[in-house]
């Protein structure tokens, strides 16, 4: 059959062992599985309630708007409901972004040692990829200006970073951001922001009125223990989430 080169080219996906075959592999009677960030305290209790008292019914397709959850994520984030977009977790978002501006005879760029579905997604769509090392496990944001040219599509920076947990500072992602050309997608990808604590780590939901080349990518999987929902979201500018949607 006429497969897609790039489809031959990537291994399919290999599901790690659950808690339960693992403990009996090994003999074990207590596991923490880490290995897909799960969230090991669950969800909140209301969400149980919520989902037992619900009278939703599954014949119905979904409402492609994600009406009600738009006007809560808009007040919670505090932007605008345009300015906002949904998908089946952030693995989708991804793929959105992906489709949506790479391809043959564009670049993209990231980090090596960053969450993988931004290089499974680029091989897919036929992008060439430029992996930047990383310097102690945090992003090289020097490193990365550099490899972009004209060809470049999307950059996606990771922070906190998925595997090393390196976040990147308010005043260097600034100055990367102020660097990078406009019409270049910066993709940010803030799976893990709700565990960064530290004071320069950066709270960015305004920066979208700035920079309209700027989507940030957060996921109800982690925190929030919903991972099995699979609802991420994304803010940008509006015309971003236009052609996105
Ligand atoms: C950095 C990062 N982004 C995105 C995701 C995917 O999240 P979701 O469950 O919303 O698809 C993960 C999941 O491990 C992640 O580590």
């Amino acid at each position: 059959m006429k497969w897609n080169e790039a489809v031959l080219s990537l291994k399919s996906y290999q599901p790690g062992k659950s808690t339960d075959e693992v403990k009996k592999l090994y003999g074990l009677e207590k596991i923490t599985k880490l290995a897909s960030n799960e969230n090991p305290f669950g969800c909140s209790e209301k969400v149980k309630e919520s989902v037992r008292n619900s009278t939703h019914s599954f014949a119905i397709y979904p409402d492609g708007y994600a009406t009600m959850l738009r006007e809560a994520v808009a007040k919670h984030t505090g932007v605008k409901e345009t300015q906002l977009i949904f998908g089946n977790g952030s693995d989708e978002n991804i793929q959105i972004i992906s489709r949506s501006l790479l391809g043959a005879g564009k670049n993209t760029v990231m980090a090596t040692g960053t969450f993988s579905q931004y290089r499974h997604n680029a091989t897919l769509e036929g992008a060439e990829i430029r992996e930047v090392p990383h310097i102690d496990g945090a992003h090289d944001l020097e490193g990365m200006l550099k490899v972009i040219d004209v060809e470049t599509s999307v950059v996606w920076l990771c922070t906190p970073n998925n595997p090393t947990g390196k976040y990147i500072s308010e005043q260097d992602l600034l100055s990367f951001i102020e660097k990078v050309p406009e019409d270049v997608l910066i993709v940010l990808d803030e799976a893990y922001c709700e565990y960064a604590t530290a004071e320069d780590y950066p709270r960015t939901n305004q920066w979208i009125n700035k920079y309209k080349n700027l989507i940030i990518l957060r996921t109800f999987s982690k925190i929030y223990g919903l991972a099995s929902f699979r609802v991420g979201y994304g803010l940008a500018d509006e015309d971003i989430i236009q052609k996105l949607d």
